[in-house]
């Protein structure tokens, strides 16, 4: 190969390895940039959230995500309300909350700051399975003692409409309340409970 071939090859190497080099860069500086832009989950997973429970109708329930947790808000009937309150305790392994996780403005037989609203963390007490409402009276595959709850289908725990767990379900405790405040009459936050009095 002449000097003047070889100075050329040379040439082109120094200019393709910075053509690559300069790829390089970009191509690890895009995930790194994008890395510290906080991501939609990561904003569901840190404050309050404030929900607006307007259109929310008797009956129905709506879900929500406060620090990566489902958060569930039922508005019950009082029809709702008559079946909880017909739930004997000797059903029910821990009636009062004294052994379950929620703020005290809460611990309640409705286990709510206003008995209608139930805010209620979505997660099984025992291994963190999602529960599904079932808010039907007496069907053939709960059997004609249920009053309408939530089923848990991993382990087969059941829970009241206010989340209180039945006897004989694998769940140690109700499910968690987390604090929660009101805005005016439609407006809940959760994940924030300042101000409020037990
Ligand atoms: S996780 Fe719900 S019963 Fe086991």
């Amino acid at each position: 190969m002449s000097d003047e071939a070889d100075l050329s090859r040379r040439h082109f190497l120094t200019v393709a390895t910075s053509i690559v080099g300069g790829i390089g860069v970009v191509l690890t500086a895009v995930p790194f940039v994008a890395s510290f832009r906080p991501s939609a989950r990561a904003q569901a997973m840190g404050g309050p959230v404030e929900v607006d429970i307007s259109k929310l109708e008797d009956g129905a329930m709506m879900r929500v995500v406060w620090r990566g947790l489902p958060v569930w808000i039922l508005r019950r009937t009082q029809d709702m309300l008559g079946r909880l309150a017909a739930e004997p305790d000797a059903q029910l392994k821990d009636p009062g909350s004294a052994q379950s996780d929620q703020p005290d403005y809460a611990r309640n037989p409705a286990r709510a700051m206003k008995p209608e609203i139930l805010v209620v963390v979505g997660v099984c007490t025992h291994l963190g399975c999602a529960p599904i409402e079932r808010f039907d009276v007496a069907p053939a595959d709960l059997g004609p003692d249920w009053k309408g709850g939530f089923y848990c289908p991993c382990h087969g725990s059941r829970f009241d409409l206010a989340g209180r767990v039945m006897n004989g379900s694998p769940a140690p405790t109700n499910l968690a309340i987390p604090p929660y405040r009101f805005v005016g009459d439609n407006v809940v936050i959760v994940g924030d409970d300042t101000g409020v009095k037990a």
